[in-house]
């Protein structure tokens, strides 16, 4: 989804004063190997948390040799009954690999790998009896992702309680009650 590079690379310079669509180029005699490597998807994420579960990305911002290449990638794992919570990516359209484990995917599913086209809403949670893990990949050096959850409840300024109770068509309490899980 992101636009066609007119170079070979761009690694991105995250200190550069101007802002660009995506990241200005960093000079060619300060770009080295570093740039185009990244082992942080070899290592599984701390699923300690509400969810149980853990993404790890190996986006532009984490890897700033993909600047500019409409790539990336992300490791996701889950623990027993850890859930992915429904969220979209505004820039990329997804695909994803499960490696280990069951998991019960909303959007497209096929054996074990699945497609979520650009911008719709889906998650994925461990159904099996252990851990889970899956890779997934996206047409974007930064995808995005607005999770539903959090962009409805916890949003800053925060949606007012008469649009959230209307859309869902639940008491003022109950809305309350969400945005308390969400820090709101
Ligand atoms: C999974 O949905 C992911 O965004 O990595
Ligand atoms: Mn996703």
């Amino acid at each position: 989804a992101d636009p066609d590079l007119l170079q070979d690379f761009c690694v991105a310079d995250f200190n550069a004063s101007i802002s660009v669509n995506g990241f200005p180029c960093k000079p060619a005699d300060e770009v080295n190997s570093d740039d185009f490597f990244f082992d942080g998807l070899s290592k599984e994420g701390n699923t300690s948390n509400m969810f149980g579960w853990s993404v790890t990305a190996a986006n532009v911002l984490a890897f700033p040799g993909l600047n500019t290449l409409g790539i990336s990638m992300n490791r996701v794992d889950f623990a027993p009954g850890g859930l992915n919570p429904p969220h979209s990516h505004p820039r990329a359209s997804e695909t994803g690999v499960v490696i280990k484990g069951k998991l019960l995917v909303g959007f497209v599913t096929t054996s074990n790998m699945f497609v979520v086209p650009r911008g719709l809403v889906h998650f994925q949670i461990n159904v099996g009896k252990g851990k889970a893990l899956l890779f997934t990949a996206f047409n974007s050096q930064l995808p995005g992702s607005a999770v539903a959850a959090t962009t409805l409840f916890a949003s800053k300024p925060s949606i007012p309680n008469e649009v959230l109770t209307k859309a869902f068509q639940v008491d003022d309490d109950v809305i309350k009650n969400i945005k308390s899980k969400f820090g709101s």
